[in-house]
């Protein structure tokens, strides 16, 4: 039987799995150190991986038998692309099954900074809240306001129709335009990422994180926004220069911010964000929720277990490259 390793307890159910392999969970609340991680590679078929896994070259180079690494994620940066197809392994993802959960989650966080949810509910809690008062607690007006997003794919696009109800014109940046109809039906307009920053209210980021959106927001972009702007980053966060987060939001530059993402994950206990009270922090739950999950792995185990059996991945990362280098 082929051997596999999956780097964490999944929420589902592993008995299908194991008809076709002899499966070894790691079972701790930490993901496996890399060196523990090097160590399993050594001797398996297949990986099932999370994003806090860093699957590099080296490691790829150490799985002499490896056939299939399937990630339970959407975003795969934490794996060498190039070194896998290099090897002819197959790569699968869990594209789709986490877009909505996504999209309420950064509709959530949009919600709690732009009405300050998190610093009304220290306020509450703190016995602060002696009367109704005309100037307590303001905040930002969603309805109405122009949102901003950049990366126009699957969750942003979700994000987008979840605005119709607030009537906000929607301007985005993306590597290409969408089509017309789609524009027409989501109220949005392509535009530089230029004009987005300068237009917007709210700026929303979901683009993965490659070489050319590592710290896509330093001071110039900052500088760009409007002084009463929001942003919301749900998508990594290398894609945002961190001490340039901070100094736009202690120097008032930009209103708000809330983010599900850092760099590094955790953020550190030192880290100054993590006292300032125009940001709220989240520790990456955009795809939490109870049904979500449970598809991510379900998704990840059939990769899994397609990549075992030879054949194409349902959901794979590298298919096209695979195909050209045959
Ligand atoms: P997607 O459908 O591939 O959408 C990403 C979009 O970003 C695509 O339209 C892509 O254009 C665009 N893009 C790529 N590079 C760009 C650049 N340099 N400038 C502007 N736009 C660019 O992916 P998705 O499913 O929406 O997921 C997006 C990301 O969200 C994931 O990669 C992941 O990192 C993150 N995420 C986070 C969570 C969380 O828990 N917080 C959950 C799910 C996903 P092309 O189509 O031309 O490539
Ligand atoms: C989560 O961040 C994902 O990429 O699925």
């Amino acid at each position: 039987m082929p051997k596999v390793f999956i780097t964490r307890n999944l929420p589902t159910d592993l008995t299908l799995l194991e008809k076709f392999a002899s499966v070894e969970v790691w079972h701790e609340r930490q993901p496996p150190t890399y060196e523990v991680l090097l160590s399993k590679v050594r001797s398996i078929d297949g990986l099932l991986c999370l994003l806090t896994d860093k699957i590099d070259k080296e490691l790829i180079q150490a799985a002499t038998n490896l056939r299939v690494i399937s990630q339970m994620a959407v975003g795969y940066d934490n794996i060498d692309v190039s070194a896998a197809t290099a090897r002819k392994i197959p790569i699968g993802n869990t594209p789709g099954v986490l877009t909505d959960a996504t999209a309420d989650l950064t509709w959530a966080l949009l919600m709690a900074s732009a009405r300050r949810i998190v610093e009304a509910d220290k306020f509450t809690r703190a016995l602060l809240w002696h009367t109704w008062e005309p100037d307590l607690l303001l905040g930002a007006d969603i309805t109405g306001a122009t949102l901003g997003i950049i990366g126009f794919g699957r969750i942003g696009q979700a994000v987008a129709r979840r605005a119709s109800g607030f009537d906000m014109p929607i301007i985005y940046t993306s590597r290409n335009p969408c089509n017309k109809e789609l524009e027409n039906r989501l109220n949005a307009q392509f535009v530089s990422l230029e004009t987005l920053l300068k237009q917007s209210d709210f700026v929303t980021i979901h683009t993965p994180l490659t070489s050319d959106t590592y710290h896509l927001f330093g001071r110039t972009q900052f500088e760009m926004m409007k002084q009463s702007a929001i942003l919301i980053n749900t998508a990594r966060g290398g894609i945002v220069n961190q001490d340039e987060l901070y100094n736009a939001l202690i120097t008032n530059q930009i209103a708000g911010a809330a983010i599900d993402v850092t760099d590094p994950e955790p953020i550190p206990s030192n880290s100054p964000l993590l006292n300032l009270n125009n940001l709220v922090i989240a520790p990456h739950i955009g795809s939490a929720s109870y049904k979500t999950r449970k598809k991510m792995a379900d998704m990840a185990i059939e990769n899994l277990i397609a990549g075992l059996k030879g054949e194409q991945l349902p959901y794979s990362v590298n298919s096209a490259t695979l195909t050209q280098s045959d």
